[in-house]
């Protein structure tokens, strides 16, 4: 492997829900390998992620995920500096495979062992592409289990600014797609049946927290598809699955660029970035895009491949961690609930 002297390259792990994936990243920016094995597939079956389907299978993969990173990146054991693992949030028996993994590596090797926090990590996914961004700017994390509008304070510093209060956006999008009869995973089949519908169709609420200014609450709007969905059956009104999932994307999408903004311009930042499976959703990129512009303010947002669940985002958020000296013991548990800023 290509690396120069004091170049720090970390393998990292990644089992938190239903991909199995590991990378090799130097300095936290540079990513030489970024495998991922997909559970989606199997999971589709019964129309969400089963956890004790979702550990097995990591079981099974694990070690031949981290043998492809380790030969795609070319690299030999002894230029690996450290060995990084997601510890939480997520299911805990998809977690404590990665963390046994990790555990075994490092004592094997003799290599030091980091825990990341999994939102952390997508928020670090930002770094991978853009080279030149660095803390502070405002991050809005869309993930299937996390709706969080964070300020990056600093690398490795994180102050929660708004969070839902029910449903996540990515949550909403599956829900809200299987009662249209599109199955999992629902965001991306939402997202392209959406191109065929009209938006404007029907007016679904832009849900609002009373006392959260940067609050979100998603189960309301949900339910007002669920309602919806009703009462064309009651009427005998035919359901139009595009114009739906079209009119459901645009309140979301609304309801994020909306308190995104209301936080750009009480804070200030001039730099603002999107993380998380759902910010690979382009109506929401694209209405991100515009209305940063609209503000002077620079935007951000990984690929697709850095935005769903990875390894590299942790290799990137370990960076960090391991420059600032973070070193895990053999005692690094799972913790299913991990809040973030919290280490
Ligand atoms: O970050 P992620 O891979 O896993 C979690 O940490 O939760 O996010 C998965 C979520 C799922 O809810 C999925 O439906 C949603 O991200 N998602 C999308 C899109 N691609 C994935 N939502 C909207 N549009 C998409 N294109
Ligand atoms: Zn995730």
């Amino acid at each position: 492997m290509m690396k120069e002297q004091g170049e720090i390259a970390i393998l990292a792990i990644e089992s938190s829900c239903d991909e199995t994936a590991a990378a090799v990243v130097v300095n936290g920016r540079e990513v030489r390998s970024n495998i991922i094995s997909s559970q989606i597939a199997l999971h589709t079956l019964y129309g969400g992620v089963v956890p004790e389907i979702a550990s097995r299978k990591h079981i099974e993969k694990i070690n031949q995920v981290i043998t492809e990173a380790m030969e795609t990146a070319e690299a030999d054991w002894s230029e690996i500096d450290a060995i990084a693992v997601t510890y939480g949030p997520g299911l805990v028996g998809a977690l404590l495979v990665g963390v046994a993994e990790a555990k075994a590596i490092s004592y094997a090797r003799k290599l030091p062992l980091i825990g990341v926090h999994h939102i952390e990590g997508h928020i670090c996914a930002n770094y991978i592409e853009n080279k030149e961004l660095e803390p502070p700017f405002l991050c809005l994390v869309v993930s299937g289990g996390h709706t969080h509008l964070v300020k990056v304070e600093d690398y490795r510093s994180y102050k929660i600014l708004g969070r839902t209060r029910d449903d996540a956006a990515g949550e909403a999008f599956d829900k809200v797609a299987r009662a249209i009869g599109l199955g999992y995973p629902g965001g991306p089949k939402i997202e392209k049946v959406s191109h065929e519908g009209n938006p404007h169709a029907v007016e679904f609420p832009r849900p609002k927290v009373a006392d959260g200014e940067y609050d979100f609450s998603f189960s309301g709007l949900k339910s007002a598809v669920l309602n919806y969905l009703n009462s064309c059956q009651m009427k005998n009104i035919p359901i139009v699955q595009t114009d739906i999932a079209a009119s459901f994307q645009k309140a979301v999408t609304d309801v994020l660029i909306g308190n995104a903004m209301h936080a750009v311009d009480t804070y200030g930042v001039k730099k603002f970035a999107i993380a998380g499976g759902v910010a690979s959703n382009g109506t929401l990129r694209e209405g991100m895009r515009i209305a940063c512009e609209e503000k002077g303010v620079e935007f951000y947002h990984p690929s697709p491949v850095y935005c769903t669940d990875n390894a590299a985002m942790i290799g990137a958020a370990a960076y960090y961690e391991y420059m600032a000296g973070t070193r895990s013991g053999l005692d690094l548990n799972a913790v299913p609930n991990l809040k973030l800023g919290e280490r």
